[in-house]
């Protein structure tokens, strides 16, 4: 069935929903029209013609013109009001609120279901790149391995950066001048959004939704130039690194964290606000995807294209999601990592399987060696409050679990 001139009613006119506007106004192609946009500051000016725009809810909910909501807002809590009511009231939708959408799949699915109509969120995942119609659609017969890569432009725009020699709080300011850092960038430096993505995938990629607290989430903020130089001397670049990997035969594991990459990894040339996912299927092998992942237009093209997939009926069948198959959320792996303290710093209570390397001076030191991803979670806390550097320096993910302390 093809739809031809859906009726759109847009929530928030922020960095995203201004690339959509743009990208839909001057698309060749695809056409549908928006019918209302409604924003929360009236005091903000718009170059929008006025009759356009509302400061109410119910003049996009209560319309029954309008048959696609597109919910473009920050708070997640708000945005799953509105898409719930939506979805009850018989509309399809379309969001970009990762957020919201880690944090509510199952009864986002039970209302598609219950209500017959679509819920689309491509631009929720690693902007411009295809990802998620990648996992539903064409690898929703072959049991995956791995997905992994870089799914949050910030990060990379500033890790690239300070590489470059940028100081990290210039970088980052530039991120949030640019439109790709979220309205509060603690969600992108301590790696809350990439995490809720990489929830969102494990949906598409394994067919499990696990909650987003169970799921450790490292980030950059404790990267010092001790790290970096580390870095430089081995040659390699530090990347934000969710991994979402089957572990033995039906246990997969979930986690972000910095990870060192060399020349000869895929991810070492993707910079500044590019995404790069690696897909590791079981018969297909490694697929490699890289776009543009954060920002106006390259995101704003990401919801138009699940506007226009919406305008020929599609919608996710969570085919993976509903074989139900025998596979369980793990933390009870072994990690082969860096771990950078300050000298003040009693690191005695992380309990090492391996160690393979400890380096100390009188300013600082580090371990290397492999470490059970529950200890990472346990001690999550005291790592950001001591201001202790992980960073992964492998893919290699092993169940073990004979420890030491040192
Ligand atoms: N803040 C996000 C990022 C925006 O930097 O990737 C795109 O999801």
């Amino acid at each position: 069935m093809v739809v031809s001139n859906l009726k759109i009613g847009l929530f928030g006119f922020g960095c995203v929903g201004r690339g959509l506007y743009h990208v839909l106004n001057n698309n060749t192609g695809f056409k549908a029209s928006i019918e209302s946009i409604v924003v929360k500051d009236p005091s903000k000016s718009r170059n929008l013609a006025q009759e356009l725009i509302s400061y109410d809810r119910r003049n996009i909910l209560d319309r029954d013109d309008i048959t696609v909501v597109v919910e473009l807002i920050d708070d997640a809590d708000e945005a799953f009001e509105i898409v719930s009511e939506a979805m009850r009231k018989g509309k399809h939708v379309v969001t970009a609120n990762k957020k919201m959408l880690a944090e509510h799949l199952s009864e986002l699915i039970e209302l598609q279901q219950s209500y017959n109509v679509s819920l689309l969120y491509e631009a929720a995942a690693c902007g411009s790149i295809p990802i998620i119609r990648t996992l539903e659609e064409y690898f929703d017969n072959e049991d995956l391995k791995r997905v992994s890569g870089i799914f949050n432009g910030t990060t990379n725009y500033v890790l690239s950066r300070v590489n470059g020699n940028y100081s990290y709080s210039n970088a980052l300011q530039q991120a949030q001048e640019l439109g790709f850092a979220e309205s509060d960038p603690t969600n992108d430096v301590e790696g809350f959004d990439p995490k809720f993505k990489a929830v969102i995938l494990t949906l598409h990629a394994f067919g499990k939704i696990v909650r987003p607290e169970d799921i450790l989430n490292l980030g950059i903020t404790t990267l010092q130039e001790e790290d970096s130089r580390y870095a430089a001397e081995k040659g390699y670049k530090i990347k934000l690194m969710p991994v979402i990997e089957r572990v033995g035969h039906n246990r997969f594991t979930v986690f972000i964290a910095p990870r060192f990459v060399d020349t000869g990894n895929q991810l070492y040339n993707v910079d500044h606000e590019y995404n790069g996912v690696i897909v590791e299927g079981l018969f297909s092998g490694e697929q490699f995807l890289q776009g543009r992942g954060a920002g106006s237009l390259p995101t704003g093209s990401a919801v138009l294209s699940d506007i226009s997939a919406l305008s020929c009926g599609y919608r996710y069948v969570f085919k993976k999601y509903l074989q139900c198959k025998d596979l369980e959320y793990t933390d009870d792996v072994l990690v082969e990592i860096y771990l950078r303290y300050n000298i003040d710093t009693d690191i005695s209570h992380f309990q090492w399987n391996k160690v393979e390397e400890k380096y100390q001076s009188s300013r600082y030191g580090y371990t290397i060696g492999s470490i059970n991803l529950s200890q990472l979670i346990h001690h999550r806390q005291y790592i950001l409050e001591h201001k202790i550097f992980v960073c992964m320096i492998s893919d290699n993910l092993s169940q073990n679990t004979n420890q030491i302390n040192i």
